[in-house]
């Protein structure tokens, strides 16, 4: 979502704000801004729309200074428009904000009857109103921060500049992310370590209710209570070539075509092909006592999460629930004394999944999580973070990602199967060679993409779309519709297969093709079957098989090598994230940033 960045620097700050900028564009956003402070006084620009929008009115009306505050926000209150995008200004501080202030209407009519006027209707003037009027009372900056902050209720990120300040910036992070960057006489603020890549690599991961103090020289953190305390300096992974695309002509097409590489190197954290055996990092639990696995995520993580469930009930016979984050809270949930909650999130920021996380928390269950960010939210609060190693994903629609999580999911499966008696030290073994061809199955599919850019093709002006699979082909369905949708703008919808002739078979005519997942495996049949009931309705299926060749009647077939139960729902994901963005490049969106959607959901 919204994304931050501030620079107290010796360069001008500008051009290295928009390089910032732009490598925040993968958050999503509706508008953008920056601010500077220049031999004390205050500048702004700000433009809605994409960053070109920016740069062309910077360039009109160009910003020096050397010291400047940058955002992309995307629109949660209040249109993208202009006067809403950030920075906000008064003639004293200049703010960006990420997140919502949930107390901001008691505040703005306090300030109101104090005979504050305000500009606009957003909970970010509220914050820059009240820290004005507690600098004109008189109070230093630091206690006026300070002071405005200890009135603030919700989940917020901010990053203050002052004016007749030129060396002096503020940043507070509470529910909502903020690092500090350490340069050379120079400091940063950022939403997240991509935002500083190439600026600095030694980070200061703010703690919830910190704020800092930075000049180019110096960095103070202080707690909520306004007590100076330590943070650890982390160094960052995330260098600023990984934030490149390449050759390739997307980051969603670099990233699809990484997994081979990246889910090895998963791979290789968790599994020991010498000794046959999983690793997971340390358990502060035990797993052989664990009776019940809770699984909660939102979007592509969910999906993770209901293959998993098959892998777990399957292999560790240990019940299983999946839920999505943002509904999970509402019913009720049971828990069990000794279940293991686990949070399935590539940025491990999501509002909702950290929310059930909270709550699973204060009930007592183990948590675990799987996060791609291991100095997120969730790393920090979970009593175990098992890394996916993806590397920094910029495509919204998540691919890497979700093979990684599915990676480390197998492995977790196989653990929790083996500290319940269930799979022997053969078995583990098994299982292990099994996975270990992963990688090289999955250049085998990306080798096929010409044949799914010739599906995409003729499928691609279709106004909606049906994804079918069986057993654990039936979320791979899910995602692939979900792909497709995020950034083809195609209506699509995924069913289990046999789920389709109680209604969803109604829509079946020559207008809307059917992608049909169908691996060699115990369902194939009855899978086939309901293929064909498809086709006897006119209905046009393409088959994604590694038993495509001899089928009449298909509108085409996307061939697939053999693979068991662990292996092919990852190797399967390749098809379906191929063909969504195919069908995006001949459509023409914009793949990278799909409209209205955002990278990192961090509101409810
Ligand atoms: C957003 C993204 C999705 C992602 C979901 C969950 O909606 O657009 O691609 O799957 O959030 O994100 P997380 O970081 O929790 O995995």
């Amino acid at each position: 979502m919204c994304g931050i960045i501030g620079i107290l620097g010796n360069t001008p700050a500008v051009p290295r704000m928009m390089e910032a900028l732009k490598r925040l564009e993968y958050r999503g956003y509706d508008s953008a801004g920056v601010a500077t402070v220049e031999d004390g006084t205050l500048g702004r620009r700000r433009a809605p729309g994409k960053l070109a929008n920016l740069e062309a009115t910077l360039k009109a009306d160009p910003l020096g200074g050397m010291a400047g505050i940058g955002h992309t926000r995307w629109a949660t209150h209040g249109s993208p428009t202009e006067a809403n995008a950030h920075p906000h200004m008064t003639g004293r501080v200049a703010i960006v904000h990420n997140g919502i202030i949930e107390n901001f209407r008691p505040l703005k009519d306090e300030l109101l009857k104090a005979g504050v006027t305000f500009e606009g209707e957003t909970d970010t003037e509220v914050v820059a109103r009240l820290l004005t009027r507690y600098l004109d009372e008189g109070l230093a900056p630091r206690d006026a921060f300070h002071k405005t902050l200890s009135r603030l209720e919700g989940a917020f990120a901010l990053c203050v500049l002052i004016a007749g300040e030129d060396d002096l910036m503020f940043g507070a992070r509470e529910g909502s992310p903020l690092v500090v960057g350490l340069g050379d006489g120079e400091n940063y603020l950022g939403s997240d370590a991509m935002a500083l890549a190439g600026l600095s690599s030694k980070l200061i991961y703010l703690e919830e209710g910190d704020w800092a103090e930075l000049s180019r020289e110096s960095v103070q953190v202080y707690d909520a209570a306004g007590a100076p305390v330590k943070r650890p300096v982390t160094l960052s992974q995330v260098a600023a070539t990984m934030v490149d695309k390449g050759n390739y002509r997307h980051f969603m097409q670099k990233e699809i075509f990484e997994q081979p590489t990246v889910v090895a190197q998963t791979l290789g954290r968790y599994l020991d092909p010498n000794s046959g055996t999983v690793t997971l990092p340390d358990m502060p639990f035990d797993l052989a006592g664990v009776n019940k696995v809770t699984l909660v995520a939102c979007g592509t993580s969910y999906y993770a999460a209901l293959v998993a469930r098959y892998w777990i009930e399957k292999i560790a016979r240990v019940p299983v629930e999946v839920d999505i984050a943002s509904e999970f809270r509402y019913r009720a949930p049971v828990y069990q004394k000794d279940g293991l909650a686990i949070f399935i999130s590539q940025s491990g920021e999501t509002a909702d999944t950290l929310a059930a996380l909270r709550h699973a928390k204060a009930a007592g269950q183990h948590i675990a999580v799987l996060v791609n960010v291991m100095g997120s939210t969730m790393a920090r609060e979970a009593d175990v973070a098992l890394p996916i190693y993806a590397g920094p994903e910029v495509g919204v629609a998540s691919t890497k990602a979700f093979t990684c999580q599915l990676a480390v999911l197998a492995a977790f499966a196989i653990k929790l199967g083996a500290a319940h008696g269930l799979v022997d030290a053969a078995q583990e073994a098994a299982y292990i060679a099994e996975l270990e061809q992963t990688p090289k199955l999955m250049a085998q599919v990306l080798h096929a993409d010409g044949k799914m850019a010739d599906i995409a093709r003729q499928i691609a002006p279709a106004r909606d779309i049906l994804f079918v699979g069986r057993g654990i082909q039936f979320p791979i369905a899910m995602e692939g519709a979900l792909k497709l949708k995020e950034i083809s703008y195609i209506h699509a919808e995924g069913y289990a297969a046999g789920e389709l002739k109680h209604g969803p078979i109604a829509l079946i005519d020559e207008t809307v093709p059917v992608i049909g997942l169908a691996p060699n495996d115990g369902l194939i049949d009855k899978t086939m079957s309901n293929l064909q009931e498809i086709m006897a309705r006119g209905g046009r299926v393409v088959l994604i098989s590694d038993n495509a060749e001899d089928e009449e009647g298909l509108l085409d077939r996307f061939p697939m090598p053999s693979a068991g139960e662990l292996v092919a729902p990852i190797l399967y994901a390749i098809p379906v994230q191929l063909l969504a963005y195919y069908t995006a490049v001949e459509k023409g969106t914009d793949v990278d940033q799909p409209r209205n959607l955002a990278k990192s959901v961090t509101v409810e």
